[in-house]
């Protein structure tokens, strides 16, 4: 069986001459929640407007549920519900007709109960007869959800669904991608907001210079890259670091007044408590301790730093 979606040697180089694209390759199962993560002008929206019909790819082969969106662009995009990044929802339209005629827009019979059923999933209900323009920016945001989901999509692509919405929102907008994906449909999203990621994706990908410098399911990622630092704050300065003490990952702070203790989350055999008892042994004296597991923000800022790195050389 096909994927749902699949991109292979996908380049995009704008008129201007700048390479936004290069060389991706990405394959999306039925049902995954995907997160695409990348700097301010990495290349997630040019990714999915290439995707969805709306900026032409300069070489490569994107297809959506086994369909070419060249070759087979109706096909394509009647898979794909979008919602995209900029809004542009001003209209004297009510929320109601606005979603059916979307619907219609795809050739589908009309369906009110589906359209009542996405209302109401998006607290959208009460507001149906309202004109769009009357709406404030977050309900204005829920419509263009609402009308991506009008034609049943087997795909939909979010381009930074939560940016300035305020955090109710957001929770309703996390609730709203688990249903979805209880009813199979694949999502994709790009965030600026990692825990939103980290809440939401099965899978994430992270886009650098145009480039997808990696892809891996999210709790493989932050095992691999995370790690968990223990600190211990000392009642008296050390001048060194006992010999005694001489462990991988274990180093005393600039001001000799901590001991931090850095090791990988995926190694289970280290024995902390093995550890303090070291520590005691020697006489050390600690007035507090605390643990730290780095996030998957450290994760992407570390990535791309060193990425950014190794590209300046
Ligand atoms: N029509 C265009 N012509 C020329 N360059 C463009 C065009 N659209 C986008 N770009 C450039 O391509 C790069 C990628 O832009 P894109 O919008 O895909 O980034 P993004 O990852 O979505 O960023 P953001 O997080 O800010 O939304 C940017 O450097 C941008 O300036
Ligand atoms: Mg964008």
């Amino acid at each position: 069986m096909h994927n749902i979606l699949s991109i292979s040697h996908l380049y995009k180089t704008y008129q201007s001459g700048f390479q936004a694209l290069k060389d991706i390759n990405l394959e999306i199962s039925k049902g995954e929640i995907f997160a695409l993560l990348g700097q301010n002008g990495a290349g997630k929206t040019t990714l999915i407007s290439i995707i969805c019909g709306i900026v032409n790819p300069s070489s490569g082969q994107v297809l959506v549920d086994g369909n070419n969106i060249i070759t087979n662009y109706r096909d394509a995009r009647a898979q794909i519900g979008l919602v995209p990044q900029e809004l542009s929802t001003d209209s004297f339209e009510t929320v109601w007709n606005t979603v059916t005629f979307s619907r219609g827009l795809y050739g589908k019979a009309p369906n009110p109960t589906l359209i009542e059923k996405i209302l109401k999933d998006l607290s959208l209900w009460d507001k149906r007869h309202n004109k769009i323009m009357t709406l404030s920016g977050g309900m204005k945001r829920r419509v263009m959800i609402a009308k991506a989901l009008s034609h049943e999509p087997k795909i939909l692509f979010l381009d930074e669904p939560t940016a300035g919405v305020d955090v109710s929102l957001r929770k309703d907008m996390w609730k709203l991608v688990n249903i979805l994906k209880d009813n199979g449909t694949t999502v994709i999203l790009t965030t600026h907001y990692i825990e939103e990621a980290e809440e939401m994706a099965d899978r994430i990908g992270i886009i650098h210079s145009g480039e997808l410098i990696m892809v891996d399911d999210k709790l493989a990622l932050m095992t691999k890259l995370g790690k968990k630092e223990l600190t211990l704050e000392l009642q008296n300065p050390l001048q060194s670091l006992p010999k005694e003490l001489d462990l991988t990952g274990l180093s005393l702070s600039e001001d000799k007044c901590e001991l931090i203790y850095r090791f990988d989350s995926k190694d289970e055999d280290i024995n902390i408590a093995q550890l303090l008892q070291k520590i005691a042994n020697l006489g050390i004296v600690f007035k507090d301790l605390h643990t730290k597991q780095s996030s998957l923000e450290e994760i992407f800022v570390n990535l791309v730093n060193s990425e950014a790195n190794t590209h300046e050389v």
